[in-house]
């Protein structure tokens, strides 16, 4: 039996024994462009996940935040949420609703991981306020998939391996999506300049690039 020490949850390909993982390599790689990562690691044995972020709480001799209720349409669906003023589009998705598939990143606009479509355009979530979206369409990553059937940017990106580590891919995706909606794919050149507000990290551009290029003539926008 190997002594190599193995942190808890972490892939075992080496290893004598068997697999403690759930996932294949193809669900996980699955996971990371629908927005479903958050569920598959919660499905690996021995990886501990909280589900939703714990909320701060206040103190308990300060008056409660007054809410307001704002009704719009989150990947179709209606919805009327009491929101405080004071959060973001990127905080309800995360912690009121739980779609955990668009990322905070820098949280102040630097570097794209938190992109979805409001009425059609792309935006950073993490600079408005939920407040100023009354009746506003937004669509997220997790709305992107026709069930199992994935968008055809979506299936780009696997193709092309437009990930590394996958943290900044559903704002890419997002953003790829408003991208090609608005024509700007004539060339690698202006793929670049029209994607150049989403950061990678980890340099997965060329792939990046090349799934919204091979996307653009797919259509399904
Ligand atoms: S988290 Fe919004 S731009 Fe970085
Ligand atoms: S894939 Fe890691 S930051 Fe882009």
């Amino acid at each position: 039996m190997s002594d190599r020490k193995t942190e808890p949850g972490a892939f075992e390909q080496d290893s004598e024994e068997p697999s403690r993982l759930s996932l294949s390599r193809r669900e996980a790689i699955k996971a990371m462009v629908t927005g479903a990562g958050a569920a598959a690691v919660a499905s690996i044995p021995g990886v501990a996940t909280s589900g939703t972020p714990p909320v701060a709480q206040a103190p308990s001799n300060s008056a409660p935040v007054p809410t307001t209720v704002v009704r719009m349409s989150i990947n179709g669906e209606a919805k009327a949420l009491a929101v405080d003023p004071r959060q973001s589009i990127l905080d309800v998705l995360r912690e009121t609703l739980v779609l955990t598939g668009t990322k905070k990143g820098c949280n102040q606009g630097a570097c794209g991981a938190c992109t979805v479509l409001i009425d059609g355009k792309r935006v950073n979530s993490c600079l408005t306020l939920a407040i100023m979206h009354e009746g506003a369409e937004i669509r997220t990553i997790e709305g992107l998939a026709d069930g199992d059937r994935l968008h055809p940017l979506q299936q780009a990106f696997i193709e092309h391996e437009g990930f590394q580590c996958g943290y900044c891919t559903s704002g890419q995706i997002m953003s790829g999506v408003g991208c090609i909606a608005e024509g700007h794919t004539h060339s690698t050149e202006e793929i670049k300049f029209w994607m150049s507000g989403n950061i990678c990290r980890c340099g997965a551009y060329p792939g990046i690039v090349a799934a919204v290029s091979d996307a653009s003539g797919k259509g399904r926008a």
